[in-house]
């Protein structure tokens, strides 16, 4: 009804809007003032989380996307190693896990069939399963060793979204955890990490409050055939979801790709007046990222791309090579997919809907697939 959807035209709308709110409720409680971590809820005790030499991630659909993004987290904060993989592919192909592998399962619905049968899978091996979960009291989350739930409240619409930067914010959390019972050494820059955290939620009101420009350039765009979303490091996901936001609600082409990949084959598929939006890395701290996509960008505009390009406030290289720039607020590099999805998932929303589809109800696609 009108008024579940509090006011918006679709609960795709409201539940974008709502994501301030979830990330900011997800957050509560976990983060003292002193920046230590407080997740008690996480039942694997201290000694078996610092016997872990592994790390395997698995998910599927958006939350895969959130899971690839927990991998560099991961591995960057504990110094781990860590897989993610596609929940349907993990399980048949006779995965190396022991009882020291740690297996994050993420899923929204709690019940998609892919993910619980690899958690199965997993704990057969004696692995320990910690699941990132949206819903109560659902399959997975009982199944594992422990759960630390997204607090994003019920997300109706089909294509997910305030679960997916939920999900993000979980996996940080869940790196960091690791890094603190661990004792691993936290530099400057994951201090920074953690006290940012509590700004995100002001930090996507914000971009929320930008995005008129972001519609209309979608509604322009609504006759195209193929969109292409590029990114690397952490934005590689990020483009990889913008991709999947577009597929399912707009039933376009649209593929994402590595931006350092794009030579080795997806640059043939550049010609003139296709879009292309790049998700610029964060200049600060790794500046031979953002140096490297500078030069992506112009390869693909030279080729004649539209760009659209997604970049933080303050980063000026990228100005001369953008016909369409988003401004997303600064942050630390492995936290700019939180602020830099929420425009993908508005584009594909507003571009869906200038193509007559109904957003909440993609065609073919349903919430939670509690099939194999
Ligand atoms: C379905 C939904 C996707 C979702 C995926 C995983 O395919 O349409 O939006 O990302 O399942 O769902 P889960 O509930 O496990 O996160």
């Amino acid at each position: 009804s009108a008024a579940e959807k509090g006011g918006y035209a679709s609960f795709m709308l409201k539940e974008i809007a709502d994501q301030p709110k979830a990330v900011a409720d997800t957050l509560l409680g976990r983060v003292g003032t002193s920046g230590a971590l407080h997740l008690d809820e996480v039942r694997i005790p201290p000694h078996v989380l610092r016997e872990v030499d592994k790390v395997v991630v698995v998910a599927c659909g958006t939350a895969f996307h959130a899971g690839m993004i927990a991998k560099y987290a991961i591995e960057h904060i504990t110094r781990l190693p860590c897989e993610t993989e596609l929940a349907s592919e993990f399980r048949y192909r006779d995965p190396i896990l022991d009882a020291r592998t740690l297996v994050v399962a993420i899923s929204q619905s709690g019940e998609t069939m892919d993910t619980l049968m690899a958690l199965r899978h997993a704990r057969e091996q004696g692995a320990r399963v910690l699941a990132v979960c949206n819903t109560n009291g659902s399959t997975i989350p009982r199944e594992s060793d422990a759960v630390l739930y997204t607090h994003a409240g019920p997300e109706v619409a089909v294509a997910s979204t305030k679960a997916f930067l939920t999900q993000l914010v979980a996996c940080y959390l869940v790196a960091l955890y690791l890094g603190q019972v661990r004792g691993t050494k936290w530099g400057d820059e994951i201090r920074a990490v953690v006290r940012q955290l509590s700004e995100i939620p002001r930090q996507v009101e914000e971009v929320l409050g930008t995005m008129e420009p972001v519609r209309e350039l979608a509604r322009t765009l609504a006759d195209r055939d193929t969109v292409l979303f590029v990114g690397r490091h952490v934005g590689y996901p990020v483009a990889l979801e913008g991709a999947l936001k577009l597929k399912e609600l707009a039933y376009m082409h649209a593929e994402g790709f590595a931006a350092g990949e794009l030579k080795h084959g997806p640059i043939a598929l550049i010609d003139e007046g296709l879009p292309v939006v790049v998700i610029a890395p964060s200049p600060r701290g790794r500046s031979v990222l953002h140096d490297k996509i500078v030069s992506n960008i112009q390869e693909i505009r030279a080729r004649g791309a539209r760009t659209v390009v997604i970049a933080e406030e303050g980063d000026e290289a990228v100005v001369p090579y953008a016909d369409h720039l988003v401004r997303i607020p600064a942050v630390p590099t492995l936290l700019q997919p939180l602020v830099a999805t929420v425009p993908l998932q508005v584009f594909a929303c507003e571009l869906a809907t200038a193509r007559g589809n109904e957003v909440d109800q993609p065609r073919n696609l349903a919430k939670s697939v509690t099939v194999e």
